[in-house]
Formats: C-alpha cells, structure tokens, sequence
C-alpha cells in the first residue's frame, strides 16, 4: 500500500506536536509526505497535480492540527478544488475507488472534553462527520481518525509516544497488515493498537 499524507498547518513554526509527529515521515518507504501550506502558500491548489498524487496512492490522510472542530483552511479549500464531479464522485467519478482515508489529528481539548455531555458536547466521530461523508461519497474507505488530545500541557515523551504509536499504524497500513473489519468498530484508530496487544 502507498500512503500520502496532505498535511496542513498554517503556522508550523509555532508547532510543538506536529512538528515531532512530521519528523521523519518522507522517509518511510512507502510513505509520500506533502506539506500543503508549504506547496501552496497562497492556496494556489495545482488541481491536476493533486489529482495526479490521489490516483498513485492507496490510502490518504489528512494530517493536521484541529481547528474550531474542523480542518484548517487549506484543507476545506483542497477538497472544494481536487474532489471534482465526474472525477472523485458522481456516476462517472471512480478515480478514489477504494482507497483508504482517515484523519490524523491533534486536538488541544482532551479526549473526554470529546463527549456528548462533555465540554465539547460532541465526540470527535461526530464533528468529523462531513469528512467521513465526503471519503464515502468518494467511494473511499473511511477508518477512525488517529488523534492526539491534549496537546496544550503535554511533554514530549507522551508526544513521542503518539509518533511511536502512528509510524507504527502506518507501517501496518503499508505492509497490508491492517484488519479493517476490526478498525471500522474502532472510534479511534489509536485503539487498534491496544487490541492487537490484548
Ligand atoms: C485557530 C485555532 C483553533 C483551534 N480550535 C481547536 C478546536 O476546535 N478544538 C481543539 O481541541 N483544539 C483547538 N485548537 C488547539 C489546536 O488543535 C492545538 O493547539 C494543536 O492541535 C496542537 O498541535 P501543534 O503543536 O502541532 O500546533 C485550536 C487552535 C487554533 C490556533
């Protein structure tokens, strides 16, 4: 399986978890790296380019930081532009046929500020569901997101384990190693970890 990862974070700069989650990812085999706001700062999208990128890979992630329980910017406006009719939907439109998708996420709220009758008054499965819908209108695989909470107060061992824990998803997903009867009863795909070892 190829992976790409469309990352997007506006201000990575300022970036504490993505920045080590990021580190060392272009150089997994099978893995394609793209960093959106780096290719395209002023969201000048290469539409066929993008295209081109979707149709030589398996599975796609959107890596980024949660922002107001949505995706930056960058991403709503790659979507609006790449998943066109004819192309990624609609009768004639197969090119994402089976392909993977989920979210990789960092959320600075915890994971139990994520409920229905938490903080958020929401779980995180609830507010991604446009997403979710978009992959499925695509004719895509949507899994759980793979998420991050609580990034605000955390050290970077906690951090480093998140990364353990995502390169190591990713090079399931690469060698085909993933059940995805098991992930799709997952809420997170952090959790299929945890089975794997029980
Ligand atoms: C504009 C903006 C909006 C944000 N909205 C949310 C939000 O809706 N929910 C949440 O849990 N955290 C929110 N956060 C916190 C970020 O998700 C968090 O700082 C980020 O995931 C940390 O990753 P980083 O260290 O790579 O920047 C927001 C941060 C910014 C700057």
């Amino acid at each position: 399986m190829k992976v790409l990862i469309l990352f997007a974070h506006p201000a990575f700069h300022k970036s504490k978890v993505n920045k080590i989650l990021v580190d060392g990812l272009s150089e997994l085999e099978g893995v394609t790296f793209h960093d959106l706001y780096e290719h395209y700062p002023e969201f000048d999208i290469d539409v066929k380019e993008e295209q081109k990128l979707l149709s030589e890979h398996d599975c796609i992630i959107f890596q980024h930081p949660i922002f107001w329980y949505s995706t930056p910017a960058i991403l709503k406006e790659w979507q609006d532009l790449v998943l066109e009719h004819g192309w990624a939907f609609g009768s004639e439109g197969n090119a994402l046929k089976d392909k993977l998708f989920f979210c990789a996420l960092t959320a600075g709220g915890p994971e139990q500020a994520y409920q229905v009758e938490g903080y958020h008054n929401h779980t995180l499965n609830q507010l991604l569901a446009p997403l979710k819908q978009t992959a499925q209108l695509c004719k895509m695989i949507p899994l759980p997101p793979f998420a991050v909470h609580g990034t605000h107060a955390m050290e970077t061992d906690e951090i480093l384990d998140h990364k353990n824990d995502y390169f190591t998803l990713l090079k399931m997903i690469i060698d085909d190693k993933l059940d995805l009867d098991k992930v799709s009863e997952l809420d997170y795909l952090n959790q299929y970890l945890i089975k794997e070892e029980l």
